[in-house]
């Protein structure tokens, strides 16, 4: 393959990264050599919910480390420079490609789990997580510098569920966040390539104990998917989790994003599905309540709950070809 062609495979597998409300925040470029450059997409962040970028951060965060896992994917070593000029700091990461090494087993297994992983909203099927499924995933969150805080005490299993109701409810009574959400939430039917379409989320909400509410994507439309069977009250709200780093620095964020891709591709070869709530992480009294009451002084980016579900979500990505430019191009910006 010329570096071109890698170029391009690496990109058209990074795009289906997780982003929040699916806002693909990230723009590539390439000088044509074996090297590419991901830039955050600056227009493309929530100026209302995530008006420091660390959503976007972590997004792009995420589509870097599943652009690395493609070069391993192909044989290749790739060499990141996280954050490489402090004068741009839109510059999230330069990745090179010169050495080769096969890729392992478990490289290739969580390969295979890029375009098929989905974000789960709703419930979860009762069975337990595969034993030492846990803890492969708090492995994958340190290996990229971040931790995974499993919260299983009930009391505190229940705060942070508290947390996230409390975040939906505010967020659901303020307009510019709710036309926010507008931009990115089309109706059903639509050719959009970006946002969060109603084939990715429940028309009806699954309650469990306790309620980890989910957005409100559908805006009181009555889109989403139907209930796959009918409605028991064996559902369960999964293992609930925090995704922490030691400090917030944007640098924290890229890794904190990388930790998270890294994690739900390690659950999906468990056989395992993520659902996540970043609600209370855009409120800044009530991150700070996770930080010191939930998080144990670690700063918190996420809500993550596990476990096993039967999922038919579908999402949608831009085309490669819409966000990967030549160095220099005309929507490329500042190489
Ligand atoms: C930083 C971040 C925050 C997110 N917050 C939420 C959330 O609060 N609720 C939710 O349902 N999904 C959330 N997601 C998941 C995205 O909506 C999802 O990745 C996107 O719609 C693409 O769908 P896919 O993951 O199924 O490919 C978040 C993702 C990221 C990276």
């Amino acid at each position: 393959m010329t570096a071109e062609e890698i170029a391009r495979y690496v990109v058209a597998r990074a795009v289906w990264a997780p982003s929040v409300h699916n806002t693909q925040p990230w723009r590539f470029t390439t000088d044509g050599g074996p090297q590419i450059s991901l830039h955050a997409d600056v227009g493309r962040r929530l100026a209302v919910a995530d008006p420091d970028g660390r959503e976007m951060m972590i997004s792009c965060g995420a589509a870097l480390f599943t652009a690395r896992l493609a070069l391993r994917a192909l044989g290749y070593v790739p060499q990141t420079r996280v954050l490489p000029d402090p004068g741009q700091p839109t510059l999230v990461a330069r990745v090179s490609w010169r050495e080769r090494a096969a890729a392992d087993e478990f490289e290739r297994r969580l390969s295979g789990h890029v375009l098929t992983r989905r974000t789960h909203r709703g419930a979860f099927d009762p069975e337990p997580l595969p034993p030492d499924t846990l803890a492969a995933l708090r492995a994958a969150a340190a290996r990229e510098g971040a931790a995974l805080r499993i919260v299983a005490d009930d009391g505190r299993r229940a705060a942070l569920a508290a947390a996230v109701q409390t975040a939906e409810h505010e967020l659901r009574r303020d307009g510019e966040r709710l036309r926010e959400l507008a931009r990115w939430t089309p109706a059903p039917g639509s050719a959009c390539r970006d946002g969060v379409p109603a084939t990715s989320y429940p028309a009806r909400a699954e309650r469990t104990q306790p309620y980890f509410p989910g957005r409100d994507f559908a805006r009181g439309h009555g889109w989403g998917m139907p209930a796959l069977g009918a409605a028991t009250s064996h559902r369960a709200a999964g293992v609930a989790g925090l995704l922490t780093t030691a400090a917030d620095r944007p640098a924290d964020w890229v890794n904190a994003g990388q930790a998270l891709q890294r994690i739900l591709l390690t659950a999906s070869t468990c056989g395992a599905a993520v659902a996540l709530h970043s609600q209370p992480l855009e409120l800044p009294w009530l991150r700070e309540f996770i930080r010191t009451q939930l998080g144990d002084g670690a700063c918190p980016h996420l809500v993550l709950r596990i476990g096993l579900v039967t999922q038919v979500a579908v999402s949608v990505r831009r085309d490669p070809d819409d966000v990967l430019f030549p160095m220099g191009g005309d929507r490329a910006g500042p190489g």
